[in-house]
């Protein structure tokens, strides 16, 4: 199948916009949505939601986004290693726009600020890095303390 840049368009904002913990079009492959477990102090997400299977084979995403009813704004979340993971919040230090993840950087749609996996600025207007979140790693799970 074949799409124009109009349908292209069309559908990564369908998965820029869809429901919760549905996996994206393959066109937008790698951007996954999940609500996480709320917890008192954070959330925690399963880390078998870095991973899918296509065609028989298990592959691994880079990041997922977490994003439920709770937050204001979601939360990006990398994968560098089985231990070592970057939670970002995806509110523009700029004047508070809610960022677009693409890969291993974020922007902002508002006067295109960038960000990197760790939140810290590529390129203005914003001058201050995100708010990032300290992750811990458990057994199946990754906990994201929200506390700080
Ligand atoms: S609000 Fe993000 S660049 Fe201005």
């Amino acid at each position: 199948m074949t799409m124009n840049r109009r349908e292209f368009t069309a559908a990564c904002f369908m998965c820029l916009t869809g429901a919760a913990t549905i996996p994206m079009l393959s066109g937008c492959q790698s951007t996954y949505y999940t609500s996480g477990t709320i917890h008192p102090n954070g959330i925690s997400i399963l880390k078998s939601e870095f991973t899918y299977v296509k065609k028989d084979k298990v592959l691994e995403r880079a990041y997922v986004i977490v994003r439920n009813d709770a937050m204001e704004f979601p939360i990006y979340v990398y994968r560098f290693s089985d231990d070592d993971y970057a939670a970002v919040l995806m509110k523009c230090t700029h004047q508070g726009n809610e960022l677009q993840a693409s890969g291993d950087h974020m922007h902002c749609p508002a006067h295109g600020s960038e960000f990197n996996n760790r939140g810290i600025v590529a390129q203005g207007p914003a001058e201050e890095n995100l708010r990032t979140f300290k992750v811990t790693s458990e057994n199946d799970n990754i906990f994201i303390d929200l506390r700080a």
